[in-house]
């Protein structure tokens, strides 16, 4: 079987194709602003002025006639609505005239099982970070369920924000980490956890404040420090409590150094093995929202043609049909 996904829930416009055992390709044409953040409006008009174009080449990539396509499955949210409803589009006129059945998939948890697919995690405890989400997530009876999670932004974009009030242009989290190699200096920043919750926003606000005193290599030295310290100790109690004994990382923010690090570090204090993608997996991407597809259609599952996109779609909402 052939599944063909469309990713579009913000920044990245992407298309993967897979079967059962392979990713056939995976393309992207990613939207990258002049200045400033992501503005929901011009990134969906990048993502529709090049998806036609986008797919016929990633079909070719792939060495396969559009015939062999058995199942389109789209990013259903969360994210940007006008980003959302481009994918959406494209793979409801593409299931109609292939006549194939289409799958709206849930992001978040697409980026968790191509996380089990790649790499050999069965049953971890999920630490999913990217720019909008933040959550840590394990498996239990047919759901994902939410431990803990960002009680405001994600932790991508709490680097993506610090980035841009320093004048690093975006996304700001890999130059973030760039700068942090050369620091050292901890400086004090508010270190937010309650009970299995997390709160970004206000780091953000008093590195900002400490920009005119503070060395930037230093300042995003400790942002990190403190941002990945936080997000360890959640994942650390999430082991304790849950008899789990795997951590994967997936998400955006999973391709810094220093947050794999860490967790590997407390994996191992605690006998636990740690799993990471490669990069090209981590961040938004066609492939993952394929794979999901197709293990949820393999289970019995298709939609309607007219599935609509859910922007705040949460993973503890979806019923999981293809794991045991
Ligand atoms: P989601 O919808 O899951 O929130 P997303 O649109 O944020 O996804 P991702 O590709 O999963 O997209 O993540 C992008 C985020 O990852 C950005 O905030 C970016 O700054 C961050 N990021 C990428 N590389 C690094 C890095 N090396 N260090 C820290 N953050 C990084
Ligand atoms: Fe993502």
């Amino acid at each position: 079987m052939i599944a063909l996904g469309i990713e579009s829930t913000a920044w990245n416009l992407s298309i993967g194709i897979v079967d059962e055992k392979n990713i056939l390709a995976h393309k992207s044409d990613p939207y990258i602003p002049e200045t400033g953040g992501i503005h929901p409006r011009d990134a969906s008009q990048h993502h529709s002025k090049k998806i036609t174009e986008l797919i016929a080449e990633t079909i070719k990539e792939a060495g396969i006639d559009k015939d062999e396509i058995d199942l389109i499955g789209f990013s259903r949210g969360p994210g940007m609505g006008p980003c959302l409803r481009v994918a959406a589009t494209a793979s409801r006129a593409l299931s109609l005239s292939l006549e194939i059945p289409i799958i709206g998939v849930n992001h978040c948890i697409a980026h968790i099982e191509v996380g089990r697919w790649v790499t050999e995690a069965q049953n971890p405890v999920i630490v999913y970070v990217s720019g909008a989400n933040s959550q840590i997530l394990g498996y239990k009876s047919n759901r994902y369920r939410v431990f803990g999670e960002t009680l405001d932004i994600g932790a991508g974009n709490a680097l993506d924000k610090f980035g841009r009030n320093i004048g690093l242009s975006h996304p700001g989290g890999p130059k973030v980490e760039e700068l942090a190699e050369k620091g050292n200096e901890l400086i004090d920043l508010p270190y937010v956890v309650k009970g299995m919750d997390f709160s970004f926003s206000g780091i953000v606000t008093s590195a900002t404040s400490k920009a005119e005193q503070k060395r930037k290599e230093d300042l995003c030295f400790s942002i990190q420090e403190i941002i990945f310290s936080m997000l360890t100790e959640v994942t650390e109690r999430a082991l304790a409590h849950s008899d789990l004994n795997e951590v994967l990382l997936c998400g955006g923010v999973g391709k810094n150094k220093r947050i794999q690090e860490m967790l590997q570090l407390m994996s191992e204090d605690f006998g636990s093995d740690f799993y990471v993608p490669n990069n090209e997996l981590l961040g938004d991407n066609g492939a993952m929202i394929a794979h999901t597809a197709l293990k949820m259609n393999l289970s019995g599952e298709k939609d309607s043609v007219d599935v609509e996109v859910k922007r705040n779609f949460r993973p503890d909402e979806v019923e999981v049909s293809w794991r045991d």
